[in-house]
């Protein structure tokens, strides 16, 4: 990566996070890591061979780095402050509208402070953006974080293009209703020409919010909102379109790295690490209350403790990635999570043989690939969850036909992967019957349903959602002439 000096580009993302965060050792050693989350895992692959610029938060309190290149890609770091990080993403963003738009699993919290931050790191994000987008530039913006951008753009720069795509739900007006700030949020979200959601629903909740918050003309999936010129957010005549595009993954290139002769060889090592058990159950998630690892882990104590599992033959190997640490529902969950590992190994672990193997920790993408080529049943079940990249990525990694997946029906995933052993994680009687389903079906039958699993995944992989996203971005508020991934 090399630093270079200020120019204007004609595609510019806008994300919260850049692809890489900045860490500083102890001994003051800089180093850059992957971002978490499957933004940044999704987007990554489709820009890193496009000429355009990222603006984004480079992960520390302080001021911003000054941009530098990474291949063709500008990365253009926003600086934000302590407090910037504790109201605006912890705050707002984390603690405010997370919960409320995944079913308000734990109570959103608000607070003026936090939406006086929210407005001033959006501000913030908009100057950026506008001082690298070339005249006429597309400029594609993510996310729940960056929800009033588009309008504060449009206002400064009326030439650009402006889309913008949900990377997580979105709420039913009866639960959106509930925040402060909700028409502010809509005026914001009405500054770009499409916007972009993961299912159906989420476009319709979307609508149903403009409608019955700003009192706006829905027809079909265009709004038109004559504006309120208050001299606030977004004033003017607006006219938008709203569709799904469900996000994926770069199926082939996770399919080659999984083939790999060192990540099969990895595979190898880590079943027998794990004592060569003949079922590996696996869990991959950031340690979040909305992934329902809680559920989870009271189906797999409640299995062991009917004997129906038990190790070594079977055991359960959960990831729970590092998130938002200093959010105090996070550390509630964190605690929860570990004193019911412990007590699940406690009762049912004997010297040798571990029915629980517990990691909070975050590995590089070969040794992502490797524990999922050793899952014989993989445990997706959220409580609600945007997409869920790591189903995807888990049937494409099972090439070799072996496999199952047990996948909640309250991920954007299930609306695609229709042959996954699909469940409800808040049923636990059931979720416990569909693991054991999963594990004990006919190899035959198991192998045909992960093969439609991939073709579905290899068919609509990342760069046809992008190419699907900014071709409705391009035809907004038109449809695209042919269009073959966006729907509404
Ligand atoms: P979310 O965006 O809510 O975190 P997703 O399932 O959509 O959930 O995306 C998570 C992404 O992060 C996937 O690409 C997954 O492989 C990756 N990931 C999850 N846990 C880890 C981990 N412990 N180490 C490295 N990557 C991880
Ligand atoms: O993909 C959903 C997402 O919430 C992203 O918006 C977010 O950046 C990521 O997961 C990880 O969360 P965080 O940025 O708070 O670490």
């Amino acid at each position: 990566m090399v630093s270079s000096a200020a120019r204007t580009f004609d595609l510019v993302i806008a994300a919260n996070r850049l692809p890489v965060d900045r860490s500083v050792s102890p001994d003051g050693t800089v180093t850059w890591r992957t971002s978490p989350g499957g933004l940044v895992t999704a987007m990554e692959s489709v820009m890193h061979e496009r000429e355009a610029a990222w603006v984004g938060w480079a992960g520390f309190p302080g001021e911003a780095p000054d941009p530098f290149d990474d291949g063709l890609l500008r990365l253009h770091p926003v600086g934000l402050t302590a407090e910037d990080v504790t109201d605006f993403y912890e705050g707002f963003s984390n603690d405010t509208l997370w919960p409320l738009y995944h079913d308000v699993i734990v109570p959103p919290t608000y607070h003026r402070s936090w939406w006086h931050a929210y407005r001033r790191v959006n501000e913030k994000f908009t100057e950026a953006v506008a001082e690298v987008a070339a005249e006429g530039a597309t400029v594609w913006v993510h996310d729940y974080q960056l929800q009033l951008v588009p309008a504060m753009l449009r206002d400064r720069r009326p030439d650009l293009r402006i889309g913008w795509f949900n990377h997580i739900p979105f709420p039913p007006v009866e639960l959106f209703a509930q925040l402060p700030w909700r028409a502010m949020l809509l005026r914001g979200l009405l500054g770009a020409d499409f916007l972009g959601f993961q299912r159906p629903d989420d476009a319709r909740n979307f609508l149903r919010g403009c409608r019955s918050v700003l009192g706006a003309s829905v027809k079909g999936d265009v709004v038109t909102w004559q504006g309120a010129d208050d001299g606030r957010l977004g004033a003017g005549r607006r006219v938008a379109r709203a569709g799904s595009v469900p996000i994926s993954i770069d199926a082939e290139g996770f399919r080659k790295l999984a083939d790999s002769p060192g990540v099969r060889a990895r595979a190898t090592e880590i079943r027998a690490s794990l004592g060569n058990p003949e079922v590996v159950l696996l869990g991959v998630d950031r340690l979040d209350y909305t992934k329902g690892i809680r559920h989870r882990l009271r189906a797999i104590e409640e299995l062991l403790a009917d004997g129906e599992i038990a190790p070594p033959q079977v055991t359960f190997v959960q990831v729970a990635t590092p998130s938002r640490e200093r959010v105090e529902a996070y550390r509630t969950l964190r605690e929860q999570i570990e004193a019911t590992v412990g007590r699940i190994n406690g009762d049912f672990s004997h010297l040798g043989d571990t029915a629980v193997h517990y990691l909070h920790q975050s590995y590089g993408r070969e040794e992502m690939a490797a524990l999922f080529k050793v899952a014989d049943v993989m445990l997706v079940t959220p409580l609600r969850d945007g997409m869920n990249l790591v189903a995807k990525e888990y049937v494409t990694a099972r090439h070799d036909g072996g496999g199952a997946l047990v996948l909640s029906e309250f991920t954007g995933a299930a609306e695609e992967m229709r042959s996954a052993y699909l469940c409800n994680p808040h049923d636990i009687a059931g979720l416990k019957e569909t693991i054991l389903r999963a594990i004990r079906d006919d190899p035959a039958l198991k192998r045909r349903r992960m093969a439609s699993l991939r073709r579905r995944v290899r068919r609509h992989d990342v760069q046809t959602w992008a190419e699907a996203f900014l071709t409705a971005l391009d035809a907004a508020p038109g449809k695209p002439a042919v269009r073959k991934e966006v729907s509404s």
